[in-house]
């Protein structure tokens, strides 16, 4: 299992005790084997520690990031329909994520794609005290951009489309490392800017991408909608111009991959300790 250690000082009010305790009985509830499953919460000296399933691949964005590590189409696929999956599952339960990223996916050992982070260290601290936990600002919708009380299930399906654009390009910053984060939320607000997809996405993939994350979230599909799209494309997939396998993910415009994730920073106070079953009886009583 894995432990995230939300700290006290997180909770301003004591509503928010009360609004993560409530959380704590929704999520638990949740089950679903495209969500990384929520176990419990412990109580240490005031902090509160998130235990979930161990997710021995670890984050999407982390694997996409290795060294030499190369995606074909089918898995693409797979990672995309697992993740949709889980997100219909929350969506139908009535929780947003908020904060849909690559960094958030976990993996299995065997590729199985599970969405993790979401609910308890954002959703409730935030509403009661009037202000947001900033998402990652690259992957946010132009709505919430605009104003964050206007979050709805389709601003995680843009969110959605960013992740579709990470696992084309191996985890590339979305952000221009030329754009300042201003610059960027305006560009995308105003301009309806978007990262450019490669050459090495299929024709279909990218008008779904597009539709995905068009300006206009009443345009978007719902979950469901790309589920049935993506299980369309297991019997049929999407064809390519190039080998995507042969690793070419140039998209031979401006936008170059930072080192360094640029997102702003989140206000949420926590630690994630990934430990194995032994070492967390030894550290939690
Ligand atoms: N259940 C888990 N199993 C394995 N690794 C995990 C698990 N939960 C989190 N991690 C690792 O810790 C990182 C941060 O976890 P996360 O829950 O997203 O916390 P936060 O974003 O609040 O720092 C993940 O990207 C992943 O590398
Ligand atoms: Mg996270």
């Amino acid at each position: 299992m894995a432990c995230k250690k939300v700290f006290d000082k997180s909770f301003r009010h004591y509503k928010d005790h009360q609004l993560f305790d409530r959380e704590v009985n929704i999520l638990s509830a949740l089950r679903h084997p495209n969500i990384v499953q929520f176990l419990g919460v412990c109580l240490e000296k005031g902090d509160r520690i998130i235990v979930t399933e161990y997710m021995e691949g670890g984050s999407l964005n982390d694997k996409l990031r290795q060294p030499g590590f190369r995606l074909d189409l089918a898995t693409v696929l797979k990672i995309t329909r697992d993740i949709a999956l889980g997100m219909n599952h929350l969506h139908l339960e009535g929780v947003f994520h908020r904060d849909l990223t690559s960094r958030n996916i976990l993996l299995t050992g065997s590729m199985d794609a599970k969405v993790a982070d979401f609910g308890l260290s954002k959703k409730t601290m935030n509403e009661s005290s009037g202000s947001f936990t900033m998402g990652s600002l690259a992957w946010m919708a132009p709505e919430v951009l605009t104003d964050p009380t206007k979050f709805t299930k389709k601003s995680d399906v843009y969110s959605y489309a960013v992740i579709n654009w990470e696992l084309f390009t191996n985890g590339k910053n979305p952000c221009p490392s030329a754009l300042t984060h201003v610059a960027l939320a305006n560009k995308v607000i105003n301009e309806a800017w978007r990262p450019s997809l490669p050459h090495t996405c299929p024709v279909q993939w990218k008008s779904f991408i597009e539709s995905c994350w068009n300006q206009s979230s009443s345009n978007r599909p719902t979950f469901k909608s790309i589920i049935g799209t993506l299980r369309g494309w297991a019997d049929n997939p999407p064809q390519i111009c190039t080998d995507y396998a042969s690793g070419d993910s140039s998209d031979g415009d401006s936008i170059e991959q930072n080192s360094e994730e640029e997102t702003f920073p989140s206000e949420t106070c926590s630690q994630t300790l990934v430990q194995s079953n032994k070492s967390y009886d030894d550290n939690i009583s």
